[in-house]
């Protein structure tokens, strides 16, 4: 059990690979799957792919190691690791309100993430049924054409009811996890079920390559075109580089405090960002070469996942079946990400108003309930709501869309920015040089990054962005 908080003896990772999985788990999820394509072909491919890759690296890896390390120092929910940070370095407590404006974005973003979690069951279901239909024999959806293949998703967006049916049954199984507690419910997800995610992720992008449009999709994906690099696609690849690494809204924080003194935060760090990069890749590399293949649109919006790997299926021997398992383990992936996302407001809830950990989990719950039924009503009954249409650059956003750009694209460069500010220049920096586990010129690096670069660049991206 990782340290004690105040008098109360907290919970914490069984051990230093748990917490690199379970963080990897809070990482690795529909971000890179679903998300990452999606935002790639919606901004042109190549240099908003190269350019996320930069920001990964360069701002995405310094702010993790900043996010966990408070956390760590902290050892409470996010808004508690912040204030004590600051009162161990003479600073005011007022920087606290990064970890609230963090515990406050992870809620919105858990929100709708249970609704894209939601479509992944009704994919489950679907393998399933197919899977009685179609037997072993062949590839999965024997006799139908690719067009009734694509319109499952559309399908499932005209259905209202079902849509926030699934949306909830997504959320009660986040609530179940959570409700359990650190070891026994999220380590044990991320412990068994991460490892075998992986293996067959490879195997699905390794067929992918051989049978789809594979070097199309490695030009499309790989190719600099410097025009192509507006101030809306550095936005874009910026906001999806903390998306996918779970940055900026207290996730990281929240799960650092798990960790144990043993644990090197720097070597963790880049763990994690290495596993979650190399997953966004494999994804793009296993869906573009079908999307081609296909004649799908690479622009065509959150769908393009869900679309284009069903098509694959159909392909391949033993199709049904290996729908079901690769759909059974993104819904592994995707839980171990929300599980993150619920985690942070009620780690803070438990500790702020002293609720039973299920008590508080149910609270969240609920309040996520509600937004995620208006998420999940916004691909139908109120397609033509738009919450924000008085900002020019969500005018067009549904509820959905709306959560999904203001989380990634406001409040994540901003937390990141106000942990930039925290860590380079509020915090003691002994404090910091003791828990961040690098030395060295790596650590002058990392230093400098956090300092001036991160601040900088995250602050020019946003103006640019949005006004730009
Ligand atoms: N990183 C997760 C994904 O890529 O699916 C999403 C996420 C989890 C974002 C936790 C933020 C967070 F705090």
């Amino acid at each position: 059990m990782a340290g004690a908080a105040g008098s109360k003896a907290r919970e914490g990772w069984s051990s230093r690979t748990a917490f690199i999985l379970a963080a990897v788990g809070s990482a690795v999820g529909l971000g890179n799957m679903w998300r990452f394509p999606a935002e790639a072909g919606a901004n042109g491919g190549g240099a908003f792919v190269l350019f996320y890759i930069f920001c990964v690296l360069l701002i995405g890896l310094p702010v993790l190691l900043s996010e966990v390390l408070i956390g760590r120092h902290g050892q409470s929910s996010a808004p508690e690791s912040v204030r004590r940070v600051a009162r161990d370095s003479n600073a005011s407590t007022g920087w606290g309100i990064l970890g609230s404006l963090g515990v406050f974005a992870a809620f919105l973003i858990l929100s709708f993430y249970c609704v894209v979690g939601g479509w992944v069951l009704y994919y489950i279901g679907v393998f399933v049924s197919d899977l009685f239909q179609t037997g072993l024999s062949g590839g999965a959806f024997e006799g139908r054409d690719v067009d009734e293949i694509k319109a499952l998703l559309p399908d499932l967006f005209g259905n209202g009811g079902l849509m926030v049916g699934l949306n909830l049954g997504f959320l009660a199984l986040t609530l179940f996890f959570v409700a359990r507690g650190i070891s026994s419910g999220i380590e044990w997800v991320a412990v068994y079920l991460m490892p075998l995610f992986f293996v067959l992720f490879l195997a699905i992008t390794i067929y992918g390559a051989f049978t789809g449009d594979f070097s199309q999709a490695v030009s499309y994906l790989f190719t600099f075109d410097a025009s192509k690099l507006t101030g809306k696609v550095m936005l874009a690849a910026v906001g999806q580089a903390f998306f996918s690494l779970s940055l900026g809204v207290a996730g990281m924080m929240t799960y650092g405090a798990y960790a144990s003194r043993e644990t090197n935060l720097g070597k963790t760090s880049g763990i994690i960002a290495g596993a979650d990069t190399a997953v966004a890749l494999l994804a793009g590399l296993a869906i573009f070469p079908i999307v081609f293949a296909a004649g799908l649109a690479a622009n065509s919006g959150p769908g393009l996942m869900f679309e284009s790997l069903p098509i694959a299926f159909q392909a391949m021997p033993v199709g049904s079946l290996i729908g079901l398992l690769f759909f059974t383990m993104v819904f592994f992936a995707a839980l171990t990400s929300s599980v993150s996302l619920l985690e942070a407001p009620t780690a803070y809830m438990i500790e702020k108003f002293n609720l039973a950990r299920p008590v508080a989990t149910i609270t969240v719950g609920l309040g996520a309930a509600v937004l995620g039924v208006l998420s999940a009503l916004s691909f139908n009954e109120l397609a033509e709501f738009r919450p924000l249409g008085f900002i020019p650059i969500f005018a067009e956003a549904n509820f959905f869309d709306a959560l999904d750009g203001v989380t990634a694209k406001l409040f994540m460069p901003i937390g990141a920015i106000l942990t930039c500010i925290f860590v380079g220049w509020i915090a003691d920096a002994r404090l910091i040089d003791d828990e961040n586990g690098i030395d060295g010129l790596l650590h002058q690096i990392w230093r400098a990054l956090v300092r001036f670069v991160c601040p900088l660049v995250l602050s020019v991206i946003l103006i640019y962005g949005i006004f730009g």
